[in-house]
């Protein structure tokens, strides 16, 4: 088990026992944040249709499962109304009332117990049989893909077995130590209709999978022997349009506290009045006194600054306060942060972070210490200019993610999350939106620490469906929990700039009514954070609707460069076609920021060119010009895109000419798993900037060069690898942080072009291929600024292998990534190599998946060998827990020298 220890709270122990000579008894923290993410058994139902009727509600299924856009069959009325009688929502429902304004609408629990019979959520059950997992687990991504027309789950949720029936069990430790404490279940996320038994009673559930959530476990324990927890997990079909993960697939906590104690998410900390000099911090403190009688508590909160933890950089000085028996209270301070370090997104400004530790003694005995993390920072919102943080315009330049980390499905690891910040980091990426629902909350910590500025997102669907099985079914019972659950847990990240109550929902298209819902939404998120501004992004409604009125800052998908704008539409008419809407909302609010919340969905499969290469600066993928139907891949020229959306050229020209935008959002940085446009025989999707193993598609280079203008680079493509096409035209484009280059192929100059205005690459389209040598020289303001050569290259006859880190901890999560190279035998890469690797492990690591970026491959991702793709394969390794040593990497493949690598665990 891991101890979550306060560490700030030993150093004021310390600190106390030097001072005074002697340890005060006082000084314990009885909080405990425990992991019991270890030891679980997992059984899943073969179908659904075996399942137990231990159901949350009847929903409609599916008649054609192999077409997740079929009409749903709802059951008669008369079947429907007697499984209605038997759901347990009734038992579940009362878990929301604490995120439930109105007491008056607090669900009452009925009387009974159901499933107390059931032998899973028993504690004597056999469990001998069921599979041991570690939580986060995600039991869909092992595979196999399900291939094919017939297969239940389609390509839009990834072709994963996320849908099914399964239960979790595991025994947790309580002794008679805890009698008098007060002790909660915290999930951080569960996918999804999550319901929780302990010894065999229904204590409560969530049915959201994206939101955390808290039992009180203690009514229920038993202090002198054994706990037995069980967890129904169901998971719909046909419940996303991407890859839902499925299962307790983040951390799971048993929290213990005093019985007078600091509520969930209690504490609420924002920043006013901020400048180099100083800054005012706004704090409260929300207490539950769950004991049978009324406390008399003294409350103190410290602010420490991270850089200098030992130091008391502002105070709330003690407050005491009387809460009667089964209440809560708030209390709220003010204080004064002299030179504070600012918050703030990089390179131009650093991620300072500070701490605030509560303490509440009852009779000067410490019964509960609180950490809060915060930063110090302001925010303004300018129409004209967008947003500015500490006063210094920072234009976003943004991607969506959704929450799958590729090969290891949604299963939360903060490694591979890191890594993909790190990714999108060097490229110039200075912001994420949460697309489309509340991640895991260590991501929002990494993008804390790392300096991102963030959109936290809360719903994909109101109350109308966007997939049979979505959030549409629970929206009238769960919307204002799961909405008070997003902003009660986050509020405190300094990375988030604003929530999002929705995307592209189809409320969009219903008048009052749908602006209606959303002001409801906009009321519950402002009453739990008054400091944040509210967005929805918007792909229909105009400025001249309601639905937009209810915003505080515009958020356009695709409507910023507008809508099937090209001619190739112009019969189309029962699609949305859509002119560039940046003007017509400018004028019609004009004290709104507006920005891009969804760009591009531009397409790409990384290293494959397809001929001809349109002329255009964006175009819709048709086959034969810029998709291939044959092999299901999209050209990496980096001019197509899927039909509503244009590519990063098109709309960076598009923001360039209305500088008032606060900029983009690109759909998306990393491919992800589902939704594969426009492929669905396929696994995952073609719209990433970077494809799903991490490898940088060429589009990389295009944003780079946009969002660094400072670092020198330049980025030529295609590869030069294409024996068949001697004497044809075979465009060259290139990416540059420059303003002109010239091209040479075997020495030849090709001619030197310069970027005009609006214009992001340089394009040579009618270079004739010969093998041999591409070079691109840079020039910025006249001078040499970087240089790229680009070679046609021999037969494939080594690997090389490299790694992300050399040194991981031996915890059983820290990750190597091992990036496979098919080289020639002078050393050169070869970019369309698909030559098949095998790895293999020594030392103390497990190969745990392996991938390479093809939207296609059908491999299961556990599987050690894999092809290779345009040239490249990845291997993903764990460390294992307490064994420190050496892991050697070793990558094989037929008739080729294989290579090595060593990781050190420690
Ligand atoms: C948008 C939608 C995203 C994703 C994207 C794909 O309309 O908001 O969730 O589906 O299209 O191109």
């Amino acid at each position: 088990m891991i101890h979550r220890t306060n560490h700030y709270f030993i150093i004021i122990a310390l600190l106390l026992v030097a001072a005074c000579n002697s340890v005060p008894d006082t000084i314990q923290n009885p909080r405990e944040h425990i992991s019991i993410n270890q030891d679980w058994k997992f059984f899943k139902y073969e179908s659904f249709t075996d399942a137990d009727d231990l159901y949350y509600d009847v929903r409609p299924e599916v008649i054609n499962v192999n077409d997740a856009k079929a009409a749903d069959t709802p059951a008669t009325e008369a079947e429907k109304l007697k499984a209605s009688e038997k759901a347990l929502k009734p038992y579940i429902l009362p878990t929301a009332n604490a995120f439930i304004k109105d007491s008056s609408r607090h669900y009452i629990r009925p009387e009974g117990n159901p499933g107390i019979d059931f032998p899973f959520v028993q504690s004597a059950f056999n469990d001998n049989a069921w599979e041991e997992v570690t939580i986060p687990h995600d039991w869909a991504i092992k595979g196999p893909f399900q291939e094919g027309d017939n297969a239940e789950v389609t390509g839009g949720m990834g072709r994963l077995p996320s849908n099914g029936v399964a239960w979790y069990r595991k025994k947790i430790d309580i002794t008679k130590a805890d009698k008098n404490k007060a002790i909660f279940l915290d999930v951080d996320g569960i996918m999804s209709y999550a319901m929780v038994w302990l010894n065999g009673n229904l204590v409560g559930g969530w049915p959201y999978g994206y939101n955390s959530w808290r039992l009180d476990l203690t009514p229920h324990l038993n202090f002198e022997g054994d706990n037995q927890l069980a967890i129904r997990v169901d998971n719909p079909n046909h419940s996303a349009r991407w890859y839902p993960g499925a299962g307790i697939y983040r951390n799971i906590w048993l929290t213990k506290t005093h019985k007078v104690h600091i509520a969930q998410w209690g504490t609420t900390v924002s920043t006013h009045n901020v400048s180099e000099n100083s800054a005012t911090v706004d704090f409260s403190v929300c207490v539950d006194n769950d004991s049978e009688i009324s406390a008399e508590i003294d409350v103190v909160t410290e602010i420490f600054s991270l850089e200098d933890s030992l130091s008391v950089v502002a105070l709330l000085p003690k407050k005491t306060l009387t809460i009667a028996s089964g209440k809560s209270k708030k209390i709220s301070g003010r204080a004064t942060v002299k030179n504070p370090k600012l918050w703030g997104p990089p390179p131009t400004q650093t991620p300072n972070l500070y701490k605030a530790i509560t303490t509440i003694s009852k009779n000067g005995k410490v019964i509960d210490s609180y950490d809060t993390s915060f930063g110090i920072r302001s925010l303004e919102f300018d129409p004209n200019q967008g947003i500015l943080v500490n006063g210094e315009l920072v234009k976003i330049q943004g991607v969506n993610e959704h929450h799958d980390l590729g090969a290891l499905g949604s299963a939360f690891n903060v490694r591979a999350a890191e890594r993909k910040l790190e990714i999108l980091k060097e490229m110039g990426c200075n912001a994420i939106r949460m697309a489309h629902n509340p991640p895991a909350p260590e991501l929002l910590d990494l993008c804390d620490t790392m300096g991102f500025l963030v959109i936290d997102e809360v719903f994909d669907s109101w109350e109308r469906k966007k997939t049979p099985h979505d959030f549409h079914l629970i929206f009238p019972d769960w919307y204002e929990a799961d909405t008070r659950a997003m902003v009660r847990r986050d509020k405190n990240h300094p990375s988030i700039i604003m929530w999002s109550y929705g995307n592209e929902v189809g409320e969009q298209y219903t008048d009052e009514e749908g602006a209606d819902i959303g002001r409801k939404l906009v009321e519950i998120v402002k009453d739990e954070d008054p400091t944040r501004l509210t967005t929805s992004a918007m792909n229909w409604a105009k400025s001249d609707m309601p639905f937009p009125t209810v915003m505080d800052v515009i958020s356009f998908n695709y409507q910023g460069e507008g809508i099937r704008q090209d001619p190739v539409f112009d019969k189309v008419t029962n699609r949305i076609k859509t002119k560039p809407q940046y003007e017509p909302f400018h004028e019609k609010f004009p004290n709104k920021v507006i920005l891009s919340s969804e760009t591009a969905s531009a397409a790409s499969s990384r290293g494959i060119y397809l001929f001809p290469v349109t002329d255009k600066i964006s175009a819709p993928m048709l086959n034969g010009n810029g998709k291939d139907d044959s092999i299901s891949q999209v050209s990496a020229y980096e001019l197509y895109a899927v039909d509503f959306g244009s590519s990063a050229d098109k709309v960076f020209a598009s923001l360039d000419k209305h500088p008032y935008s606060a900029g983009e959002f690109v759909w998306t940085g990393f491919d992800y798993l589902g939704e594969p446009t426009p492929y669905y025989n396929c696994r995952s999707s073609y719209n990433g900037i970077i494809d799903l193993a991490g490898f940088p598609k060429d589009r990389y280079y295009l944003y780079q060069a946009r969002w660094r203008p400072d670092l020198p680079m330049v980025h030529i493509f295609p590869h030069w690898n294409w024996p068949d096409r001697v004497g044809k035209v075979t465009p060259v484009h290139v990416f540059t942080s420059g303003d002109e280059v010239e091209l040479f192929l075997n020495g030849t100059s090709l001619g030197k072009k310069k970027k005009g205005e609006f214009e992001y690459r340089l394009r040579w389209d009618d270079v004739i291929y010969q093998p041999g040598e591409l070079k691109a020289v840079s020039y910025k303001n006249g001078k040499v600024w970087a240089e790229e050569i680009v070679k046609t290259t021999g037969v494939p006859a080594r690997l090389e292998v490299e790694v992300d880190r050399n040194t991981i901890n031996s915890n059983d999560l820290d990750l190597a990534y091992i990036t496979v190279k098919v080289l020639d035998k002078d050393g050169n890469f070869v970019a369309n190599a698909e030559n098949e690797i095998e790895f293999t492990i020594d030392g103390p690591g497990a190969l745990i998946a392996t991938d390479n970026g093809n939207p296609c491959d059908m491999t299961e991702f556990p599987s050690p060998k894999r092809n290779a793709f345009s040239g490249l394969a990845l291997g993903i390794v764990k460390s294992k827990d307490g064994q420190p040593g050496t892991i050697k990497v070793t990558a094989t493949a037929d008739g080729l020298e294989l290579a090595t690598v060593e990781i050190e665990s420690n």
